[in-house]
Order: structure tokens, then sequence, then C-alpha cells
């Protein structure tokens, strides 16, 4: 039975960091037996549990959600009063020092559709565990602070089951009687009850291996659904290129027999780097021309390598508890970013993160959810899974790599890793270590971890008598909890160009104070400033360059992302006045069009950095830098400059689509994929003119695509715009695709993010389309989550699109509400929007608040919005 009935309100304590305590008990040794069946599985827990602290005090064991069958203690069963045991907590009052404890457990996979603990994925059994999911499984001290080591054994029927896997080697095997099978798995490491997964199910697998520096053979396999087979082979090559990459950059290498990876469909989040057996969402492992775009290429790559690295950076040396997630999760995204910028274009990469960190990280940093990378306070730890902790967790070491240059940081993560291995400890541990290692004071860089919100940089500047002069002042907004700030320490990469473009001096500046002024002499001509060069600091900069100046750095500066922020900006003097005032300032709109038609003409050197510049910033983050958001007019606006472009150089984009050629070979080699981005780039600004030889161009691309970067490219041009045959269009799509769950992912999102109005009946009629499933994330993502980010759409004037969300999330709040939760955080920033949205947001948000029932993922987030 699954105790649902128990707690008459959800809302969960807050727990704060202050309060950590070590655990009383430790549990070095579990034995886990399972015998699996999706109606009801049993869970045999023997686990070795040995006092550590305190005396006399009982044992209190974390569980919910499933029911308990027995209680043994050194092989004595135990009556019902020697226990007591509510919602979440299994409490034995008298225990010794040092016994084994043998629990028994039910479960019940196939009503598990929270995809938290044992569940089902397409009829296989899996597991998720993080960050709480173990004490679905069986009662335990589910913490990470507390390291066991698992031995663990399936039991299946054979025929529904014939793959059985856990974590670390396979040990035995074999058949019983009834028509069931066994294996046994060992994992020599010790690890927090998080890391610990089992599959079982019918899958195929892909298999090759890969010898680690010391001269180990390790073998690599991937399971997938038979139909997805031939699928796996980029996530293989991926892993293999993440092996290499953590040997060379980090002197780390892979401590198990076997890895093993597992796709399967329904997953709330991206993957899990369980021990030995990473459990993948679909969408990040299955690849192949005809379904995958080069973005979902580069996606696989880049979370095949992220959960490969926490196997040192979250697995050996873990979290001692979660409000030390960014010690594993920002240090992981920093490693994935930085091996995706050494397998690609390093400019591209950094331009994407940013624009990433934009659009999720500082608008969270801005609302009712801010929180520093090293929280103080949670409700409910899933909620904290968030930009801040991973992305912006990221950008912070980055810049202690940038303070203590690439080999002291090497250094630093050396002693980190040696110091720690095997243990769970606290991103101060981190700190600490970079700091030896580098004998240098961090004191004042650890507020990045403690204090929450985005600061921003001023800078004004003056030159005479050859000298330059930049004051830099810095702030940083009250947050919740945090009114007053202090300054950071930050780096500040900065360059000087002459008006020539030539570079006469690099440098990077550290800020410690509000304000500082740093002089440059020698200079006989005013130089223009290549300002925050490489991002280096996660900032926003307020720094009032002219016209000339920004074409400058468009034109020369070498700092790829500088270049194309320069553009950027641009950009914004034309659409940022333009939004507010309603109308387009026609001096500015001529420099952006001067701009465009310049990179469009010039010789190109680097087509997928000219794709970028030729973007416009993203209604997103003409949103974030608004005062009051004006989310029709921010769309309307954009799209406006959009046509106007496309009109007006209309001939230098179908030359340069044209010199990219139709049907080149597949290949997913860098230029052929910047040749795709550059031609799609500019295939969106041809179709955006209305002209039906274009719409013809667009449609002939979508039929003769040999690629789906080409095909979906053409789809979402001609989807977005007015073109006649839309309604077919979509309809040949569907035909097409409608067996492949994550192209039908796309097809969803596609149409759920066009910018026009009335959109919503199409949504509600989609959410019937038999492909569609409330029940899986990535559907609720691609359909429900992309509509939301649809700034015209969404916005309606009469709030039926936040009634329209606030129904799904009441639906989600009972399935899933770890999908529910995230999904409201949609607009939990609603006070920074203008009326009438403010108001008909607060209205359903006031309306989710009342409803009865709330899970507490879901309650935290309205009720922190509402404040
Ligand atoms: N730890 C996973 C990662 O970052 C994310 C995750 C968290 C997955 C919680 C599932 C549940 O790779
Ligand atoms: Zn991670």
């Amino acid at each position: 039975m699954l105790e649902t009935d128990v707690s008459p309100t959800n809302i969960n304590p807050t727990i704060y960091l202050k309060d950590y305590q070590k655990p009383e008990f430790l549990i070095p040794e579990v034995m886990l037996d399972f015998a699996l069946n999706q109606a009801s599985t049993l869970v045999v827990a023997t686990m070795q549990v040995k006092r550590s602290s305190g005396s006399g005090t009982p044992l209190v064991l974390h569980g919910e959600k499933m029911q308990l069958v027995s209680l043994a203690i050194n092989g004595k069963t135990l009556s019902d009063a020697e226990y007591q045991i509510d919602a979440e907590s299994l409490t034995i009052l008298n225990v010794p020092d040092a016994f084994e404890l043998e629990v028994q457990t039910e479960l019940l996979p196939h009503l598990n559709t929270e995809l938290s603990g044992l569940y089902q994925s397409s009829g296989n059994f899996c597991t998720q565990c993080e960050a709480e999911g173990f004490r679905r499984i069986t009662y335990f001290l589910d913490r990470p602070d507390v390291l066991s080591v698992y031995r663990v054994r399936l039991t299946a029927d054979v025929v529904d089951c014939p793959v059985l896997l856990s974590n670390g080697n396979p040990v035995a095997s074999g058949r019983n009687d009834d028509n069931t099978h066994w294996a046994e798995w060992f994992d020599p490491h010790p690890k927090p009850s998080y890391l610990f997964a089992l599959v079982a199910g019918n899958l195929e697998h892909v298999t090759d291996h890969f010898t680690t520096a010391s001269g180990n053979k390790v073998e690599l396999n991937i399971y997938a659904q038979q139909h997805n087979i031939e699928k796996c082979d980029h996530a293989m090559a991926s892993l293999k290129k993440s092996m290499r990459w953590d040997e060379d950059v980090y002197g780390r290498e892979y401590d198990l027999d076997i890895y093993n990876i597992v796709a399967v469909d329904d997953f709330n989040m991206g993957a899990m780097e369980n021990k030995g057996l990473n459990v993948f969402n679909s969408k990040y492992v299955l690849a192949n021309q005809d379904t995958a775009t080069d973005l979902d290429y580069e996606g696989i790559e880049s979370v095949i390598a992220h959960e490969y690295f926490h196997n040192w950076s979250g697995n050996r040396v873990t979290c001692r508890d979660w409000f030390q997630l960014s010690l594993k999760e920002g240090f992981t995204v920093f490693r994935d970013q930085e091996f995706s910028a050494d397998m690609g274009s390093r400019a591209v990469k950094r331009i994407r993160d940013v624009q990433s960190l934009r659009a999720f990280q500082f608008k969270e940093d801005a609302g009712p959810m801010a929180h520093p990378v090293r929280p103080d306070s949670y409700q409910e730890i899933n909620n904290f899974y968030t930009s801040t902790i991973y992305q912006k967790g990221a950008e912070v070491i980055r810049m202690m790599r940038e303070l203590v240059g690439v080999e002291g940081f090497r250094r630093g993560t050396d002693l980190y890793f040696d110091r720690f291995d095997g243990q769970a400890v606290t991103t101060e541990d981190f700190v600490t270590s970079i700091e030896q290692a580098n004998d240098i004071d961090l004191a004042q860089f650890r507020l990045w971890y403690t204090q929450s919100g985005t600061p921003s940089i001023r800078v004004q500047q003056s030159y005479t008598d050859q000298t330059l002069t930049l004051t830099i002042q810095q702030s940083c907004p009250a947050t919740p909890g945090q009114d007053r700030k202090r300054p950071f320490q930050m780096p500040l990469c900065i360059a000087l160009l002459l008006p020539s473009g030539e570079k006469v001096l690099q440098q990077t500046l550290v800020l410690t104070e509000d304000e500082q002024s740093f002089e440059f002499s020698g200079l006989p001509e005013q130089p223009v400033v290549s300002m925050l060069r490489g991002f280096s600091a996660p900032v926003k900069l307020e720094y009032n360059q002219s016209d000339d100046e920004l074409l400058t750095l468009v034109s020369f500066d070498d700092d790829g992302f500088v270049r194309w922020e320069a553009m950027q900006r641009l950009c914004l003097k034309l659409l940022l006045p333009a939004v507010e005032n309603g109308s387009i300032n026609e001096a500015a709109y001529s420099r952006v069009r001067d701009a465009f038609l310049k990179l469009l003409t010039e010789p190109c050197h680097d087509k997928a950095m000219l794709a970028e510049m030729l973007s416009l910033p993203t209604a997103s983050y003409l949103a974030e830098l608004s005062e009051a958001i004006e989310p029709r007019q921010i769309s309307l606006i954009r799209q406006q400059c959009v046509q106007r472009l496309a009109k007006d150089l209309e001939s230098p984009f179908h030359t340069v689509y044209a010199q990219q050629g139709q049907n080149t070979d597949f290949s997913l080699d860098a230029e052929s994929m910047a040749s795709r981005s550059l031609k799609n780039r500019t295939l969106m600004y041809l179709v955006a003119t209305g002209q039906p030889a274009y719409y013809a161009l667009a449609s002939h691309q979508y039929h003769a695509a040999n690629t789906m970067t080409d095909r979906l490219s053409a789809f979402t041009a001609l989807v977005h715009s007015s073109y006649p045959d839309r309604q077919a269009l979509i309809d040949h799509f569907y035909q097409q695709w409608k067996d492949d769950p994550l192209v039908m992912d796309k097809w969803f999102a596609m149409q759920a993010i066009a910018p026009r109005d009335n959109l919503l009946p199409d949504i509600e009629q989609l959410m019937s389309n038999p492909t569609f499933s409330i029940n899986n994330p990535n559907k609720v993502r691609s359909l429900i989550g992309a509509f939301t980010s649809n700034l015209l759409a969404f916005h309606q004037q009469d709030g039926a699109g936040y009634k329209f969300l606030v129904d799904c999330v009441i639906q989600l709040n009972t399935i899933n509400p770890q999908v529910a939760a995230r999904l409201i955080s949609t607009i939990n920033n609603w006070r920074r929007y203008a009326q009438p949205y403010q108001s008909l947001m607060c209205t359903q948000l006031e309306r989710l608040a009342n409803e009865n029932g709330l899970a507490s993922d879901v309650t935290e987030i309205v009720s922190k919005a509402l404040k």
C-alpha cells in the first residue's frame, strides 16, 4: 500500500544548513535483495549498522511511500512495540551499538508516476534515487554523508526482464526453477544511497571498451529498447572521448570493470550519475541523422560527459549534505563545458552557455527563489536543482580558475581529489584546496557561495594625456533574506584595441571594492576596450560604448564572446527603446542593418560564429533587461525587426544561404555543422520575408533534407511564418514521425513556441494527441513548458494562458510534483511584469495556493512567489 492519506498538510519544515549534524549511526555495508514484480516488489535490505556518536539514542531511518513488511535485529524479528512508524520515518527505540538490521518492504512500481524511487518506464524497471528517492525503496539513512558498500541481488521474470543491472561489477547470476532468474552485483566503492540504481527489463545493448591510462580494460555498454539500439553510437563515441579527456585534463581514471548507461523515456531530469550505472533520459542518448539535430548531438555529447565526470566530481568525492549540491554540480558543469569547448568551437560554446545563464539563472536571481550557490535553507530539495546551483556554480569555479591560472587550478583539483577521495565534503573544502595549492587567500571570493543576486558592473572611461582611466563600480541588488551585499572579488578580463583593430594590451583586472579605478598610460590613440572577455564573471555589464566602438569590436576582437556581445549590444540599442516606445528608431535600425550587411558580405572565416552574430538578442534576454516586462510588445517588436532585416537584406541572406549548398553529405564535423547552422539562420530570415518563393525554398529543403537539422529548421521557419500550407506541413511531419517520441517532442515544441495569437486552442488540442502524455516529463516540457516561453501566445491579455498553466499544474501535482513545481516556477517572477499580466498571474498563483492537497514541492514555489 502507498501511504497517501497520512499528512493533513504537506508543508515541509524549512531545513537549515546551520542545523547540520553528523549522523549518529553509519551503515558501512548493505545487501539489497529485490524480487521484482510490477504489481508488488519485495525488497529485503540487510544492513550493518554502527553507532558513531551519542549513546542510547534511537535509530531513526528515512522512509516513505512504501509498506513495511518486517523488521529484524541480529536475526530477531521486532514486535510492533519496539518501533514507531510515520509517513516519513521509522524509529527503533532500543538498538545496540553495532548490529545487523534486516528491513523488508513492499513497493508498487507500476503505480509510481512521480519517477522517484523504483518505477517503470516502457515496462522496464528503473530507479531514481537522487536526491531522496532511496527512502522509497527501503528504510535507510538516506543522506549523502552515510556511505555504504552495496551488494545487490535482483530476481525477475526471465522473459520480461532478461537484463538485470545494478552498480559496480557483476559477480554472479543464475536461473531459478520458476520462470525467474537472478543476478548479483557488487560495488566496492562506498557510496551514498542517492547513487544506488537498478535497471531490469527487456533491453538491447551496444558494447565497446576503453583502456585506461594505467592499462585497465573497461567494458562499456549502452542499453536501450530494441527499436532504438541503432541510435546509440554517438553516445558511445562521446563516452570514450569523455574518458580520455578526464585522464588528459584532470588525471582522473575510471575505477570499475564495467560502465553501463541505460536510456529510458520517462525521466524527470537529463540523466543520473549512479555509480557504474548511469540512467539517462533517452533524449540524451538516442540519435541518428534522421531524428536528431546537430544541437541534439551536442547535447548528448555534453550530458554523457557530465555524468561520466561525476564519477570523480560527485561519486568518489561526494557532498556532505544537500546544501553542498553545487560542489558536485557546479564543478561538473564547468568540466563538461570545458570538454565541449575542446571538442567543438570554444567561442560558440561560451556564447550558448552565457545565453542560457542569462535566460535562466539571471531570471532566478531576480525572483522569489533567488538563493546563493550554497543555499542556507530549503523546504524541498528537489526545488534546488536550479540554474543557480548548476550554471552559476560553474561560473564560480571558472572564476577561480581565472584567478589562479590553468596550472594552479589543476594543482588545486589534484589536491582536492587526493585529500577527499572516498569522503563526503563541502564547497568550503573545495575552495580551501584551491587556496592551499596556490598559496592565495580566497576569503572575499567565498561571498560568491553565500550571497545571492546578480551583480552589476558599471564602467566609465576617460582618456586624457595618452592615459585611459576605467572607473568600475559594482553593486548587487537585494534578494530574499539578503538586503545588503558586500562587494565580490571577481576577475575582469579586458583588452585594449586600437581603432585599427590592433590589440595593444590584455590583462585580468581583479575587482574587490565597490568602486575602483584602473589607469593605462602611454596610449597615443584612444583605445577601444574589450571588456569582460570570455564573460569572465557572471555579471550584468553597464557600459556605454559608442556604436563605433562596438563595431570595432565586432570587426576585430579576437575574443569570440566579446565580438558576439558587441553585436548584441548594438541590437539592444535598437530593440530596448523600441519595446519601450512601441516603435523602431530609424537611425538605430540602419546601424544594425548595416552591421548585418557587413557581416553577410565580408569574407567569412567562421561560419558557426557568423550564424551566432546574425541572431538578434533572444526574447527572454529582452525580458530580462526590461524594467517592467511587456511580453507581447517584446515579441512583436523583435519579429518586426526580423522581418525588416529580412526584407532589406534579402539578397545577401540568399547569397549566403545558397553558398552553403543544399545536400551536402551528412557529417558531424565542425565545418559541416557550422555550415548547416549558418544556412538555417539565413533560411529563417528568408522565410520571414513572407515571399512565396522562399516558402517554396524552405518547403523544398524540408522535403529534400538529409538531416533532421535541415528538416526541422525548414519546418520551424515555415510553421512560424504565414505560410498558407502550414497545417498540411504540420500534418506531414506528424505522419512521418508519430512513432518516434523524441521527434514528436520537437513537433510539439515548435508549434508551442510559434509567435502567433490565439494559440491556446491548438495547445489544448495537442494535449489530446495520442502521442502526448501528461505522465511523460519530456512531453510536458516540450508542449506545456515550451508554451510558457511563448511571449506572445502564453501572455494573453485575458489571462487564459495563465489559467491553462495552473490547470495543468493542478493535474500534475498528483501525477508528478517535481515536474509540477518546475512548471509553475516559470511565472514565479510575476512581479516583474507590467499590468495587466502581473495581476492576472497573481490571481492564478493564488488560485493554485488555495488548492487542497498541494505537494510540498509546489507549495514551496507558490508560497515563496506570493510572499
Ligand atoms: N545529478 C543529476 C545530474 O546533474 C541530475 C539529477 C538530479 C537527476 C536529480 C535526477 C534527479 O547529472
Ligand atoms: Zn550533474
